[in-house]
């Protein structure tokens, strides 16, 4: 089995940090309504960055963290090992959203910065697996991620980390590559403190755009009532 963040793995939790400090707030917010009383749900959790959020949201759930590849479940691991309150609750499952057996009544489901990796198909069957397990009332909370449409994206460094005297950059552009999807062109660069590069890694993933409107349909489609949040946070709840 092939890891798609073979590469982007070493840099993922550190340059998804100043976006998830943004993020913190509007994804706690968009779980109102989760219970405790069924499993929540983290679905490619990556480093644990919004399984955290999840956790913190309901103080008393036991919350399962999927994750497909191996170099990020060894850092979600080792994140929530490091954690005592986490390490008693969170359950680390090797699989992906569309394969992996999921319990019967789920108390919320997070799905941050990963609808993308999902093809349209794929995509529709997974807001159909989730939606029928939702208890009432529990959200769905995923995100949507620009472009909207198969275009062009100028390369822009997304962020920039100091740790002792490196300083871990991380940039991309995107280019269509299909009339759903764009591919992602990630530069990955540690800095000296004098600026220089110590080292530079790149790394490609395709990827499904969705356009808020789409989106909605779906979840509507699936039985959920959907509406777009801050930082284009989204919650949706079944139908009542
Ligand atoms: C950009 S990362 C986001 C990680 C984390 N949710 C966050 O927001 O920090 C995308 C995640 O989706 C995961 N992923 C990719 N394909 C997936 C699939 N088919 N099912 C579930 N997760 C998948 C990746 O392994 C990765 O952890």
């Amino acid at each position: 089995m092939t890891d798609d963040y073979q590469i982007s793995g070493e840099y993922l939790h550190l340059l998804s940090e100043p976006a998830w400090q943004a993020l913190g707030t509007p994804v706690a917010e968009a779980l109102r309504g989760a219970s405790g009383a069924a499993t929540l749900l983290d679905v490619g959790a990556g480093t644990g960055l919004g399984t955290e959020v999840l956790a913190g949201a309901v103080p008393d759930g036991d919350v399962v963290a999927v994750e497909p590849s191996p170099v990020l479940r060894a850092v979600l691991l080792s994140r929530i090992a490091a954690r005592p309150d986490l390490r008693q609750r969170v359950t680390v499952l090797a699989g992906d959203a569309l394969g992996v057996d999921l319990p019967d009544r789920l108390g919320a489901v997070l799905a941050m910065n990963m609808i993308g990796h999902l093809s349209p198909e794929g995509r529709r069957l997974f807001l159909r697996r989730v939606a029928e397990r939702l208890v009432p009332g529990a959200p769905l909370v995923l995100n949507l991620q620009p472009p909207a449409e198969p275009t062009s994206v100028p390369f822009e460094v997304f962020a920039a980390v100091p740790v002792g005297r490196h300083t871990y950059e991380g940039g991309g552009s995107a280019e269509p590559s299909g009339p759903d999807s764009v591919t992602w062109r990630m530069r990955y660069r540690v800095l000296d403190a004098d600026g220089t590069t110590v080292r530079e890694d790149h790394a490609a993933y395709h990827w499904h755009v969705t356009a808020s409107e789409v989106l909605l349909a779906e979840l509507a489609e699936a039985g959920l009532v959907g509406e777009v949040g801050p930082l284009d946070v989204v919650r949706a709840v079944r139908r009542p």
